[in-house]
């Protein structure tokens, strides 16, 4: 992850970063569909590079870091990162993360939800409900004089509570037009602890839970990131602005 001094943003920017924003919630909203039984993750990136194109933007992973397709696909026990693939069929009662990031005139939409495919065990379903309420309301604990401590430790409280476990190798990010960037934005942590947060940081906040232990491992394809005791992850992901009074989703559809 590339770091830098913390900018902040100007509301010019952030409407710049909103555009991008929409843009991404969008392109999900599009993918939504495609996720049943039988489809391939290698079909919904095609279409998702095909829409994105269309749309005047162009792909942020594609080629980031030697990444070689245009979205992330992470299904079941893959946390993060799984590489679209033509032989990866989608299978009922599955869960998958879809991570897109549209640039728009130069800036980053960053957003994923995690879908099921047909019926989900009820663990499944559990988890990935945690998972989303989690991310709220770590994006509930921001506003300016929080500190970014306040974010993770929320969203570790509510995951925790539970049974579930939060992954501590990856982490949200500051973006702009830079796709990641400082600050660091982990999905747990001590309330009170970390930057404080000031009007027009822009930022991620991305929390990856685990069914079982939160550690996690890297294939041999260098991006695919697993749970090493196999057990389910899901995530979901927004890109935020701290405003002068609280905080403005940027990766909403409309
Ligand atoms: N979109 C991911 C994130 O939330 C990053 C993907 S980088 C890639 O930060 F190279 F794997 F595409
Ligand atoms: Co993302
Ligand atoms: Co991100």
């Amino acid at each position: 992850m590339e770091s830098e001094t913390m900018v902040l943003l100007s509301s010019r920017e952030i409407e710049k970063m909103r555009q991008a924003g929409r843009l991404a919630a969008q392109l999900l909203d599009h993918l939504e569909p495609m996720v049943k039984p039988g489809v391939s993750t290698l079909e919904i990136n095609d279409e998702a590079e095909r829409w994105t194109k269309a749309h005047g933007a162009h792909s942020a992973p594609l080629g980031y870091h030697g990444f070689p397709k245009s979205i992330c696909t992470s299904i079941n026990h893959v946390i993060c990162h799984g590489i679209p693939n033509a032989k990866q069929i989608l299978q009922d009662g599955d869960i998958i993360n879809i991570d897109v990031t549209p640039i728009v005139d130069g800036y980053h939409g960053d957003t994923s939800k995690t879908f099921f495919v047909g019926t989900p065990s009820p663990v499944a379903k559990k988890l990935v409900e945690v998972t989303y309420e989690s991310m709220m309301r770590g994006i509930q604990a921001v506003k300016p004089g929080a500190r970014i401590g306040d974010i993770g430790a929320a969203i570790q409280e509510y995951a925790e509570s539970h049974g579930f476990s939060v992954v501590r190798d990856f982490v949200g990010h500051g973006v702009n037009t830079t796709f990641h960037t400082a600050p660091q934005v982990p999905h747990y942590g001590k309330a009170g602890k970390g930057k404080k947060l000031r009007q027009g940081m822009v930022f991620t906040i991305e929390p990856m839970i685990n069914e079982g232990t939160w550690e996690a491992k890297v294939l041999e394809d260098g991006w695919t990131a697993i749970t090493i005791d196999g057990q389910l992850s899901a995530q979901f992901e927004h890109t935020i602005a701290v405003t002068d009074s609280g905080v403005d989703i940027l990766t909403l559809p409309d």
